[in-house]
């Protein structure tokens, strides 16, 4: 994949620089190809309001500086991310400018992804942005929300979501679950699943060395903890693994929201209940400030509106595409198709 990383930090080596380079390491390692454009080192201007892109021009920028090279970059982009200190509580003048100035361009044709890296001098202040590179960036781009396929058990399950290329599918690993499949079926469904999709295990008060010892052989990529964990037990995990961490919370009241808000997790889901199928009150995440995953009661009926309304990271669903206690192939098609909005421009 063609990546290019705009960073917005001044600093050559600082914070925002070693996020980078680590980023861009991981990212070639993988057999992609990273460009990294530092707009603070350019001159790259704010829009001049001179309006040739509404009334003369061809909806294209015309002010020539710097911009101009990073044009043909954009365009040959499949992933773009933004890379930026927090200034004055939401990205640095210079890569505001530069997102600006992509916003007078037509949509690059590749992209498909797009990624957000942050540094900052304090905690919880990345609210500022992450609005921006939602509601505004993503939206714009018209980039598509990621999806988690839940639940999964059986080979046939496996190969409709190599069909249908969500980015997550999770398996269950709580033995109190209709859905649980032991370690060993999963590794054999793994085999089948396309690399390019995420397996997530989905664990309830496991012990953090059988979590581990599952990421660690590569079973799993990603750990989703569903329990009662709490910080002294993810930072337990972050000891033996470096693996991303997901923790779930039910969303009761606002104290819940609080509890996901400051969670030290990697990304937190959001849920009505242990796969109840019920939606919680969709007003209380309103003023989150953190990527999340929405779950709890998602269906090809309900889940674009969920999408467009709250703008989460990711939606996650397992009983919405089942039928009769087992995933239905016709569900999980619709429901991708809802969130991947196809059909409409
Ligand atoms: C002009 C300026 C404004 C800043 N504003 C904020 C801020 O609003 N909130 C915050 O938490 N940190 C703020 N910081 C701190 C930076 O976000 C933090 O030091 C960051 O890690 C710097 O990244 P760098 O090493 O790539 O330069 C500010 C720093 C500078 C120089």
């Amino acid at each position: 994949m063609n990546i290019l990383v705009l960073n917005g930090s001044p600093r050559a080596s600082g914070n925002t620089a070693a996020m980078v380079n680590a980023f861009s390491e991981g990212a070639q390692q993988s057999g992609h190809q990273v460009e990294v454009v530092n707009v603070c080192q350019k001159k790259i201007a704010g829009c001049l309001a001179c309006e040739y892109c509404h009334t003369k021009g061809d909806g294209r920028c015309i002010q020539q500086d710097d911009m101009q090279q990073v044009y043909p970059l954009l365009q040959e982009a499949e992933m773009i991310v933004l890379a930026s200190p927090i200034y004055y509580h939401s990205f640095t003048g210079q890569l505001q400018c530069a997102i600006n100035r992509i916003y007078a361009l037509d949509k690059p044709k590749k992209l498909k992804k797009a990624a957000l890296i942050m540094s900052s001098g304090s905690n919880h202040v990345y609210c500022g942005a992450i609005y921006e590179y939602q509601n505004s960036f993503l939206n714009y781009l018209k980039l598509e929300d990621r999806i988690k396929l839940c639940g999964l058990s059986r080979a046939c399950d496996i190969e409709m979501a190599n069909q249908l290329s969500p980015e997550y599918i999770g398996f269950v690993f709580t033995p109190k679950s209709k859905r649980y499949i032991p370690p060993e079926k999963a590794a054999g469904l793994k085999e089948l699943l396309n690399p390019g999709i995420k397996a997530v295990g989905v664990f309830v008060d496991e012990s953090p060395e059988t979590i581990a010892h599952l990421l660690n052989s590569g079973l799993v990529d990603i750990a989703q903890l569903h329990g009662r964990e709490d910080e002294s037990y993810i930072d337990q995990l972050r000891r033996l693994t470096d693996k991303p961490v997901i923790k779930a919370f039910r969303i009761k009241s606002a104290d819940d929201m609080a509890a996901a808000e400051h969670c030290t997790a990697d990304s937190v889901l959001l849920d009505s209940g242990a796969g109840t199928g019920t939606v919680f009150d969709w007003k209380l995440v309103q003023n989150i400030t953190r990527l999340y995953f929405l779950a709890g009661g998602l269906s090809p009926d309900n889940v674009k509106n969920a999408v467009d309304v709250l703008h989460p990271f990711a939606v996650d669903v397992s009983s919405g595409i089942e039928s009769g206690g087992v995933k239905d192939p016709v569900k999980m098609a619709a429901f991708v198709a809802a969130v991947r909005k196809e059909g409409k421009v």
